[in-house]
């Protein structure tokens, strides 16, 4: 199972407003985590001052653009067959130029140019700016290549283009890159080193969603709890700031406290939370503003202290049950959800059922769960060997995604003759008399759509449930409108 938020849009192309005098086609698809989807909306914003028109219509493009994931080997898997399909339309259109942007141009760096010859431009994730100098040598014959990390940069100046919105929910990146160092993650090579955005143009980005109607943020990063602005720079070295830096820094909690009070009528969503990094300050937030959702995506990885600590996760099973119960007694009723992995190396019976009994006393709300896969360069990729046979990581995985169904829908029961907010995104995918949208806790609710619009928020009581979806029907419009 993948990660359910992007697994339905994994590969969709994206198309944003055309805009006039601009004569070149870009295609540009994007693969992986949320922040992928979000650098293209920056990508797309770039280009757009440079002449290019998104299109669908791979056949008919100039330049075509593949944001990559490589967090398994799978995600890499997926992205080499779509490159092999641009070289296929190249041979018909042999001025089209074909580029890798994203985790795998940093990660497979100049290899893609010298070994593969089948892409003319690679760009990592800090370069995208680089894009109209990167693009005026690939115009005068050279490869090019741009994949240097940044200790800055944020894109914070750059106004991302909305791309297949529904108009009513967005993300904003508040961090780029992950000091954490989890020995199976390629992150921290791929996407650099940790920094903020300064809180006034993350204000500023969610101020402009606000005057276009939209209803609901997520704000995004790797590891968003560590959010730390004390007038730009690296998270390891704060240590160096000054002492006026010092006393004027903005942390997790006081970036959500602002973002809940400057927009009361719009509901806020953060992503991704570790256990590690995750400080008290911010449940305090989240159970102090109705518009702070009772959600948190809390991955551990593992139920076991002896992985996690091989894991170098900074936590052992009892700090993170601690943590749970932290949640349970200042947010009553929050939703969790956790990202597992089955068969990290040297995993034993033992320590798969202390991720099932880990499992059992959180009785998480929804799960994303993973096989390991081997990254090269990672520390688990260069020290350990990958142990576990493939047909038992299979095995374990397929318990545990077993016992998150069962826990999905114990949690998703626990609404049924309750009335809950939801805020409307689209129509039902079922059916086209009925609306689609989530409660606070992050479920789906659909409901007979009778005289409300998308963009409302609606108190809906709720009649019925599957494992993931609750039924019901509006009983009138919530304060948040
Ligand atoms: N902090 C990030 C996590 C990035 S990766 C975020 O914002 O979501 C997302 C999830 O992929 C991780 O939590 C982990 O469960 C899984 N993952 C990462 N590396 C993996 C690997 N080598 N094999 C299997 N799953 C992996
Ligand atoms: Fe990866 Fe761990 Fe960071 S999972 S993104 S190194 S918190």
């Amino acid at each position: 199972m993948e990660k359910i938020i992007e697994e339905k849009k994994q590969g969709q192309s994206l198309v944003l407003e055309q805009k006039e005098g601009n004569t070149k086609k870009l295609f540009i698809e994007s693969y992986g985590c949320q922040m992928n989807f979000s650098d293209s909306e920056i990508v797309a914003s770039i280009l757009a001052e440079q002449g290019f028109n998104t299109t669908q219509q791979l056949e008919e493009a100039d330049l075509v653009l593949v944001n990559t994931c490589s967090i398994r080997d799978k995600a890499e898997q997926t992205v080499r067959k779509r490159l092999e399909k641009y070289n296929a339309v190249k041979k018909i259109n042999p001025t089209m130029k074909v580029g890798v942007l994203g985790c795998m141009a940093e990660r497979l760096k100049s290899k893609f140019l010298e070994e593969e010859k089948i892409v003319d431009l690679v760009v990592g994730p800090d370069a995208y700016k680089d894009l109209p100098n990167l693009l005026e040598e690939v115009n005068e014959g050279r490869d090019a290549i741009n994949v240097i990390l940044s200790k800055e940069e944020t894109y914070g100046d750059i106004a991302p283009v909305r791309l297949n919105s529904n108009g009513v929910t967005a993300f904003v990146s508040i961090t780029r890159g992950c000091d954490n160092m989890c020995t199976f993650c390629v992150v921290p090579f791929t996407r650099g080193r940790e920094r903020s955005r300064d809180p006034q143009s993350i204000l500023q980005e969610i101020a402009e969603l606000n005057e276009n109607n939209y209803k609901e943020v997520t704000l995004l990063g790797q590891n968003v709890d560590s959010y730390l602005w004390y007038g730009g720079g690296l998270k390891k070295d704060f240590d160096k700031a000054s002492e006026m830096q010092k006393a004027t820094a903005v942390d997790f909690a006081q970036l959500l406290n602002m973002t809940a009070e400057a927009f009361p009528k719009m509901r806020f969503r953060f992503s991704t939370s570790n256990p590690q990094d995750m400080h008290e300050s911010v449940l305090h937030v989240i159970a102090k503003h109705h518009n702070v959702c009772n959600y948190i995506h809390l991955p551990v990885q593992s139920g076991s202290t002896r992985i996690l600590k091989e894991m170098n996760r900074q936590h052992t099973r009892e700090e993170y049950m601690e943590l749970i119960d932290k949640v349970r007694a200042i947010i009553p009723g929050c939703a969790i959800s956790q990202d597992m992995i089955t068969g990290f190396p040297t995993e034993t019976e033992e320590d798969h059922q202390d991720t099932l009994s880990l499992m059992e006393y959180v009785k998480y709300d929804f799960g994303y769960m993973f096989a390991y896969s081997e990254r090269p360069g990672t520390m688990a990729g260069r020290k350990m060997e990958d142990d576990v046979p493939e047909q038992v990581k299979k095995r374990r995985l397929q318990e545990v995604v077993d016992l998150q169904q069962k826990h999905s829908f114990f949690r998703t029961q626990r609404f049924v003759g309750e009335v809950v907010e939801v805020l409307i995104e689209k129509e039902s995918k079922k059916s086209d008399k009925h609306w689609s949208g989530r409660n606070s806790e992050n479920t789906t609710v659909v409901f007979p759509k009778e005289e409300y619009k998308k963009g409302d928020f609606v108190n809906v009581k709720v009649t019925d449930c599957t494992s993931a979806t609750l039924i019901g029907e509006a009983v009138g419009y919530s304060n948040m409108n």
